[in-house]
């Protein structure tokens, strides 16, 4: 599995999504993530799933210092009095003294980003929380993180061959931080692409790897692929084995990006 070291951490690049997958399903499937190999773990207070995940990570047999788990506090939670309870909560959930990631689920309009970070960077230095980043956050946000002073990591947002990302990932280049893509298959719509599928062939590798490796070539991504079926959880991880040639990350370099497939009502508008 490629690492990257951020601020002295070694953060596995590619981590097991589980949005929407629950109860009895999420524990065997995040057991059956970790004995493939991830060591990653994104979930989310939202998801509301901290507490199957916790009990995974605990049956799994591999050491917490092991794995990089990541939570994320709702748009509910982030005015700075309630993020001590947020944390305290998730750890309770998680089975554990700390998480490796701790984001800012959605920005919002009503809570000065400077605050809620300023808040949880107390929390880090409790121990609580390693690394602080944030999620679905627009240049515009990113201002505000840099204006805060507060350390973050990562800005978690849809990041995929059918979606350009290219000025989020420039202003985070600047500001010394990855890009953690979500929805990185494009929820599914990439599977069968035709580009994909053409350049698979001359691989030997799926759709879908291709989609994962294109953004794994990238310099300070990650991916968060999310499966409910161990087949895929274990081809998903199949893509330490191989790179893409120059001419293939053109062609998809050059496919339509217009297709966003996650955006609530309460999105920002997007860069
Ligand atoms: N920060 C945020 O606001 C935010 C938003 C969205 C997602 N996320 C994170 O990112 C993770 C991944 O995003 P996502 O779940 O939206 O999208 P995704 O990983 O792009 O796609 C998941 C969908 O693709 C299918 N799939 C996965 N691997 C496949 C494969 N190899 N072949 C065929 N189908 C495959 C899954 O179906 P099956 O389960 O049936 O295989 C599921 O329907 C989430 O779980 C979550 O942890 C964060």
């Amino acid at each position: 599995m490629e690492i990257e070291i951020i601020d002295g951490s070694n953060i596995p690049r590619m981590g097991f999504g589980t949005f929407q997958i629950t109860g009895k399903e999420c524990i065997r499937s995040v057991e059956d993530a970790i004995a493939i190999g991830y060591r990653h773990i994104d979930t989310a207070r939202a998801y509301g799933n901290e507490t199957e995940v916790g009990k995974a990570i605990k049956n799994s047999g591999v050491s917490r210092e092991e794995l990089f788990l990541t939570t994320k506090i709702w748009r509910d939670e982030l005015h700075p009095e309630r993020i001590p309870r947020a944390i305290s909560s998730s750890l309770k959930n998680l089975q554990t003294d700390y998480v490796d990631l701790c984001l800012i689920h959605w920005p919002v309009d009503d809570v000065p980003v400077a605050d809620t970070l300023g808040a949880m960077e107390k929390e880090k230095q409790k121990g609580n929380i390693r690394h602080l980043g944030v999620s679905n956050f627009t240049t515009r946000h990113l201002q505000q993180v840099e204006q805060s002073g507060v350390r973050t990591i990562t800005n978690q947002v849809e990041y995929h061959a059918m979606l350009d990302q290219s000025k989020v990932m420039n202003k985070l280049r600047e500001m010394d931080m990855s890009l953690s893509a979500y929805s990185p298959l494009a929820r599914g719509r990439l599977i069968d692409h035709p580009v994909l599928q053409r350049i698979g062939e001359k691989y030997g590798k799926l759709p879908s790897q291709v989609a994962l490796r294109w953004l794994l070539d990238q310099q300070s991504i990650w991916v968060l692929p999310k499966t409910k079926s161990h087949e895929r959880r274990v081809t998903n991880f199949e893509v330490f084995d191989f790179h893409l040639d120059e001419e293939d990350h053109e062609k998809i370099r050059t496919m339509d990006k217009n297709v966003r497939v996650i955006s609530p009502e309460f999105a920002p508008e997007w860069d």
